[in-house]
């Protein structure tokens, strides 16, 4: 810390020759803004904001960002908002994912172009947090990261709606012909009713508790609605504290450190979140060199349970989890397996903060404690096999135990079209007992969209198939739930296994064992590749061609080759 004070605006400032006159013309700029001449030796704290009416998740933020202003300058900083890519990730093609990585880029040079000592994140919508938060790691600056929060729930008949696990379900119950037209078209407008991210342990909520347990993120922040009066205090208290990054010069590789990443698995694992976390935390830490790999996550895993009941998994809405304590609840259910030594953008340990909620009210019907979990396990577990050399993703909390353990026939769709077209056709040689495969959907072929969660075949649905195994080198929404694995890596375009599957081939899921595999032998298959063209994506130019060229594969986070830090050694070890 105080490796270097703040420079306010003097940051960064580009002079050739007379730092003076370029100083000067910086300060006389700045003053056309109506900023008092005082407040321009002030630090200046820039907000990271992505607005706009593309994203329905954001459409609170700002007001949200004068809650940060007003914080800022009661603790004697310069607020400096700058806007940034926002990703809405109902409105963009072909997937949001692909621009994770362009928003990072924008959120990254954008620090250090512009003078800022600190950076408050405003950030919601699934990609927009782990996007902010690789940006911010590589800059290098003092940053604090701030959330939307989840939406409110709506109603239907008396029963409570959450984007976007009840549009899944209600969707499902409408293909099998259970509900109307009528009915779904009223659902539709009560799924997504007021400003915030999606209202379930989705990808948004489940990047917004691994900021608060990474120590990125003020305590007690994360599950704050987005209407809440709390919600505000939440963004003043971080344009606040985010002066106090400025003055104390702490920067995020202090924060995010190996130990603070094994704590941000412990918590994305007894929330049962998202599996799109794993790729994102991946990310931010490869930002830093720090490596999140598949024996990490499933050592961590078995010995971390689900203790959160929220849907996809469980029953209850974020707004529940506010109420019922938070992530400093959980934190404090988990204490035992916490690195307690890491620091926080409070400038205190995770210890020290929840030594002082000892005597903290808990919703036991929410957050369990930990003589009475919801599951003995984490929510999430890596695979590998034969068909994931490089590995692949389970949610298991949300996968039928029925099928943990399951051979069955492949049923493979080639492409995304191919699985569009066919997969409702009364003609296709599909059984209960049977596994989809859907191929060439993952980061190189598609840019990973979250197809991973395979409809059931409109034949089966009808017949009352709530499930099957489904395998695929995409990703699925937070938000969904089914024996589903993804991420298969190498993915299909890249000459993975996966690639080589044909109609009829077993396929072995074992959960039991972390593996899947498939039951062809070696002869065969090297028969088979020999025979393989590679679905090559073939951007001619602009930034899909950077991506297709440099995109890594999941167990890199899908980041960046030239974006990822040398690797740094790992501080976290023993998994305390
Ligand atoms: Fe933005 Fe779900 S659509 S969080
Ligand atoms: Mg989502």
């Amino acid at each position: 810390m105080h490796d270097e004070p703040p420079k306010g605006l003097d940051r960064g400032l580009t002079h050739y020759g007379d730092t003076e006159f370029a100083r000067f013309l910086r300060r006389s700029f700045a003053l056309s803004m109506g900023h008092p001449r005082e407040a321009l030796a002030r630090p200046v704290i820039g907000i990271a904001h992505p607005g706009g009416e593309f994203n329905n998740c954001h459409r609170h933020f700002p007001e949200l960002v004068q809650a940060v202003k007003r914080g800022v300058l009661a603790a004697g900083g310069l607020p400096m908002e700058f806007p940034s890519i926002s990703l809405g990730e109902p409105f963009l093609h072909p997937t949001s994912m692909m621009f994770r990585n362009l928003m990072s880029m924008d959120v990254e040079e954008m620090i250090r172009a512009q003078p800022m000592d600190a950076v408050v994140l405003v950030g919601g919508c699934d990609k927009t947090v782990p996007a902010q938060l690789m940006g911010a790691l590589s800059a290098g600056c003092p940053a604090i990261q701030l959330v939307g929060g989840p939406m409110m729930t709506g109603r239907h008949r008396g029963e409570r709606l959450g984007a976007c696990t009840d549009c899944r379900r209600h969707w499902g119950r409408y293909r099998a012909g259970a509900i109307d037209a009528g009915e779904i078209g009223a659902i539709e407008g009560k799924l997504a009713t007021t400003a915030g991210t999606c209202a379930v342990m989705g990808t948004a909520s489940t990047m917004a508790c691994v900021a608060e347990a990474l120590g990125m993120m003020l305590p007690h922040t994360a599950a704050i609605p987005a209407v809440h009066a709390d919600r505000l205090r939440a963004a003043e208290a971080s344009g606040a504290q985010a002066v106090w990054l400025a003055r104390a010069g702490l920067r995020p590789d202090a924060i995010v450190t190996g130990k603070a990443v094994d704590n941000a698995l412990r918590v994305l694992l007894a929330i049962s979140g998202s599996t799109n976390a794993v790729l994102h935390l991946t990310a931010i830490a490869g930002r830093l060199g720090l490596p999140v790999d598949a024996a990490r996550l499933n050592r961590l895993s078995a010995e971390t349970p689900v203790l959160v009941d929220l849907k996809p998994t469980g029953s209850h809405y974020m707004e529940d989890l506010y109420a019922a304590g938070g992530v400093q609840a959980i934190l404090r259910e988990l204490r035992d397996l916490l690195h307690l030594d890491c620091l926080t953008v409070t400038g205190r340990t995770v210890g020290e903060l929840l030594d002082e909620q000892r005597e903290a009210w808990v919703d036991r019907a929410v957050i369990r404690p930990r003589v009475e979990p919801l599951k003995p396990e984490g929510g999430l577990l890596a695979l590998s096999g034969s068909l994931a050399p490089n590995g692949a993703l389970i949610k298991r909390a949300a996968a039928d135990e029925a099928l943990f353990e399951h051979t069955g026939r492949a049923v493979v769709f080639d492409t995304l079209e191919d699985m569009a077209e066919r997969l409702d056709a009364e003609d296709l040689d599909v059984r209960p007992d049977d596994v989809l495969v859907l191929r060439n959907a993952g980061p190189l072929a598609a840019a990973m969209p979250e197809a991973g969660y395979i409809p059931i075949p409109a034949k089966l649905a009808r017949q009352g198939v709530r499930d099957m195994v489904r395998i695929s080198d995409a990703r699925m929404s937070g938000t969904a739930y089914g024996t589903v694995v993804l991420h298969v890596s190498p993915e299909a375009a890249a000459g993975g296994p996966l690639a080589l599957v044909r109609n009829g081939d077993r396929i072995r899921l074992s959960v039991a064992r972390r593996t899947i595999d498939l039951l062809v032998d070696q002869a065969e298959l090297e028969c088979r590749r020999a025979a393989w063209t590679p679905v090559r994506p073939a951007a001619q130019r602009g930034y899909q061609w950077l991506y297709q060229r440099h995109v890594m594969q999941a167990e890199h986070g899908c980041d960046f080759d030239f974006l990822r830090a040398q690797a740094r050694p790992d501080d976290a070890g023993d998994g305390r």
